[in-house]
């Protein structure tokens, strides 16, 4: 679906001033809308200038993908960023979410945040005067999850029919995947040790998203849900924060790499995804990584383009 600029504009007006936390805040067609801009920009077929506009970054984790992306869509677009560390601001000594959200507010235009409580996030949101990205919680990772269905859009055309099968950790990343999916129409099977499914709550959330459009399962067999896949994707064991669990972890998910006997059930055209930094030898086998690492770096490059298509909606630039 090739959508003109003026229907693209249109799709994405409501979304001026909106803050972007999970990707049940945005529809089908702004979806799309997103996708359709991102690409034009890419392709360099669409310039858009909104003049000085300032992007502070308040990140409580690492990140190289995220931090960086976002500095450069900012600067494409003719703004700039200010980097706001932890440790460089009150907020590591305590101020509250309150009164640093209304502060930021009156010298930023728009704030992404990375932080562990989802909560923490939407506090900033019911403060800030501001639009406020979620540059990944403990819950979601609403920017990485556009940036993945851009690279199955490339490559595949269209949704329509297609299987996604996430293998691993019930995590942010296959929280998003899942919500962004069953809102895009795509099956969405996740394949978790037990105990290490998603949160019942999202689950819910996305199958009623989905309706009776796509199928969302939950299993604890990743052989019964590679089966078919057009695209596998997945992540790491250990999350940021989860540092102390990793080795026992590992034991937890023997069975759940990615490697090529789990890739010989899948689609004969699959594809495999993985929102990176990426622990060879754990969640994806190095040959498995190589062999896809084309498509896993234009993921990762496609981070700055749906981000650049986020950043002029929600401040209003179309
Ligand atoms: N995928 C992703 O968010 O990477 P970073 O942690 O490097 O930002
Ligand atoms: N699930 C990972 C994603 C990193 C981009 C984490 O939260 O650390």
């Amino acid at each position: 679906m090739d959508l003109s600029s003026q229907s693209i504009s249109s799709q994405l007006s409501n979304l001026n001033g909106c803050d972007y936390i999970s990707c049940s805040d945005l529809k089908s067609e702004q979806i799309s809308a997103l996708l359709e801009l991102a690409t034009q920009l890419k392709k360099g077929n669409r310039r858009i200038d909104l003049g000085n506009r300032v992007l502070g970054l308040l990140f409580s984790k690492a990140s190289t993908r995220t931090r960086v992306s976002f500095q450069v869509a900012i600067a494409r677009l003719g703004g700039q960023t200010i980097d706001l560390s932890l440790q460089a601001t009150q907020v590591g000594r305590g101020e509250p979410v309150r009164d640093t959200a209304r502060v930021l507010s009156r010298y930023c235009d728009v704030l992404a945040i990375r932080t562990y409580s989802n909560d923490e996030i939407l506090n900033y949101a019911k403060w800030a005067s501001i639009p406020i990205i979620n540059a990944l919680t403990d819950l979601e990772h609403p920017c990485q999850a556009l940036a993945d269905f851009l690279t199955i859009k490339e490559v595949f055309g269209s949704f329509d029919g297609l299987k996604l099968s996430y293998i691993g950790d019930g995590n942010n990343v296959a929280n998003s995947l899942m919500i962004c999916g069953a809102i895009l129409g795509v099956d969405v099977h996740i394949a978790s040790p037990k105990g290490f499914e998603p949160l019942s709550l999202i689950i819910k959330q996305a199958k009623a998203l989905a309706g009776s459009a796509s199928r969302i399962e939950i299993s604890n067999d990743p052989l019964e849900v590679v089966e078919g896949a057009h695209v596998v994707y997945t992540d790491v064991w250990a999350s940021m924060g989860q540092e102390k669990e990793q080795l026992q972890r590992k034991d937890s998910f023997q069975g759940f790499t990615v490697d090529k006997s789990l890739m010989a059930k899948s689609h004969k055209d699959s594809i495999v995804l993985h929102c990176l930094p990426a622990h060879r030898g754990e969640e994806i086998s190095e040959e498995v990584f190589e062999s896809n690492a084309s498509k896993i770096f234009d993921q990762a490059e496609n981070r700055l383009h749906v981000q650049q298509a986020l950043l002029a909606a929600l401040l209003g630039g179309l």
